[in-house]
């Protein structure tokens, strides 16, 4: 499997491609370019990049914002390993719990995020619009767990 790398520049025209791919409502070129300056995202260490993840700390609170793997490169663990890097990332960053927010219609999101041990938290009826809620789930940072 390839690894990771924190994004550079040059890499927003890839990152536009990936966003093809990604939930409505779609990211922007800016609101990507935005993204890499304000936020943390990582890419896969691949040409072209295949996967995306970008996460968010405010507050002692880690948040995933997007993650994305292109079509032909899901359900070969990218995504797994996008979010045990946020996991990783959140808890070297002194955070004490994750959160994000997903459409209950997002099978393949649902199921990555509980396969790594997120709980639903709330729903938000009708958020990505009539009869699409939004679940928000949180995983918390376990600190008795040894660095690896
Ligand atoms: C969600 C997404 C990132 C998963 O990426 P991935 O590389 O396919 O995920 P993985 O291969 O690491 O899968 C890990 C686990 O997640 C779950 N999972 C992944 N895809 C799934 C699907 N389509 N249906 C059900 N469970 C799924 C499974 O438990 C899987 O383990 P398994 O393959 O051993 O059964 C990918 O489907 C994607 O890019 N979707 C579009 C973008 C998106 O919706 N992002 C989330 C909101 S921003």
């Amino acid at each position: 499997m390839s690894g990771l790398r924190e994004v550079e520049p040059d890499d927003l025209a890839s990152i536009m491609e990936l966003e093809q791919y990604a939930p409505l409502p779609t990211w922007s070129k800016s609101s990507w370019m935005e993204e890499t300056t304000k936020h943390h995202v990582v890419v896969s260490d691949t040409q072209p990049i295949v996967g995306v993840i970008a996460l968010g700390l405010v507050s002692g609170t880690a948040e995933v914002r997007r993650v994305v793997v292109l079509p032909q490169n899901r359900r070969q663990g990218l995504g797994r390993s996008l979010m045990e890097y946020a996991y990783r990332w959140a808890e070297n960053s002194g955070a004490t719990e994750i959160f994000l927010e997903v459409s209950a219609s997002n099978t393949a999101a649902l199921g990555l995020y509980r396969k790594i041990g997120f709980q639903d938290v709330s729903v938000r009826r009708d958020y990505y619009g009539p009869g699409d809620d939004g679940v928000v789930m949180c995983l918390p940072i376990d600190d008795t767990q040894e660095d690896s």
